[in-house]
C-alpha cells in the first residue's frame, strides 16, 4: 500500500485483527431464520453473515464504520456490521439486504430502485437500501434534508446520490398513496 494513503487508527476492528477472542457458539436470528455458528466472540457480524451464513449481499468496504456498505438492521435499527461484534447481538433480530424485501418498506424501496435505475456498479447499494429502509420506517415523508442526513454515512463511489434520493422519495410517495387508499376504503 502506498505510504500516502491514511489508515484509520481509532477503529476497534481491522481486517484480520478480530481473531483474538475465544470460540463460542452463538444462535442468531437472521431474516426470520435461526442459525447456530461457532466463531470467536469478537468476530464482526459482517463476517458471520458472509462466511458462516453465506449471505453475501452485505458488503465489506472500509471495515471501519465509515462507508456504510455493510449496513444491516438489528431490531430495525441500522448498524455497521463491520464494527459490531457477534457477542453484541444477543437475541436481537438481524435483517440483511436479502431479507429487507419481505417488509413493505423494503419492497417499495426495491421497486423504486429499479424504476429509477439507481444502480451503477452496485457495490454500495445493499447498504444504501438498508439505511433508506430505516429512514422510511421512522419518517414516512422525509424532506431532502432528512434524506441527506440519514444517508450521509453511506458512500457511493459511482456518485448515484441524486438517483438514491429520487428513489427514496418515490418509495415515500408510494407509502403516502397506500395510506390514503386505506383511508378511503
Ligand atoms: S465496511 Fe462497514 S462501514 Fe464500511
Ligand atoms: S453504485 Fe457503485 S459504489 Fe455505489
Amino acid at each position: 500500500m502506498p505510504d500516502d494513503i491514511p489508515i484509520p487508527t481509532d477503529t476497534p476492528y481491522r481486517w484480520g485483527e478480530w481473531q483474538t477472542g475465544s470460540i463460542m457458539q452463538y444462535k442468531l436470528h437472521v431474516n426470520g431464520r435461526d442459525h447456530t455458528v461457532d466463531v470467536d466472540d469478537d468476530t464482526p457480524l459482517l463476517w458471520v453473515l458472509r462466511d458462516e451464513i453465506e449471505l453475501k449481499g452485505t458488503k465489506f468496504g472500509c471495515g471501519a464504520g465509515l462507508c456504510g456498505a455493510c449496513t444491516v438492521h438489528i431490531d430495525g435499527a441500522p448498524v455497521r456490521s463491520c464494527t459490531t461484534p457477534i457477542s453484541n447481538i444477543g437475541s436481537a433480530a438481524v435483517t440483511t439486504i436479502e431479507g429487507i424485501g419481505d417488509t413493505p418498506i423494503g419492497a417499495r424501496l426495491q421497486k423504486a430502485w429499479l424504476d429509477v435505475d439507481v444502480v451503477q456498479c452496485g457495490y454500495c447499494q445493499g447498504g444504501q437500501i438498508m439505511s433508506a429502509a430505516a429512514l422510511l420506517t421512522r419518517n414516512h415523508a422525509p424532506s431532502d434534508d432528512d434524506i441527506d442526513s440519514a444517508m450521509n454515512g453511506n458512500i457511493c463511489r459511482c456518485g448515484t446520490y441524486a438517483r438514491i434520493r429520487q428513489a427514496i422519495k418515490q418509495a415515500a410517495r408510494t407509502d403516502l398513496g397506500s395510506a390514503a387508499t386505506k383511508k378511503r376504503t
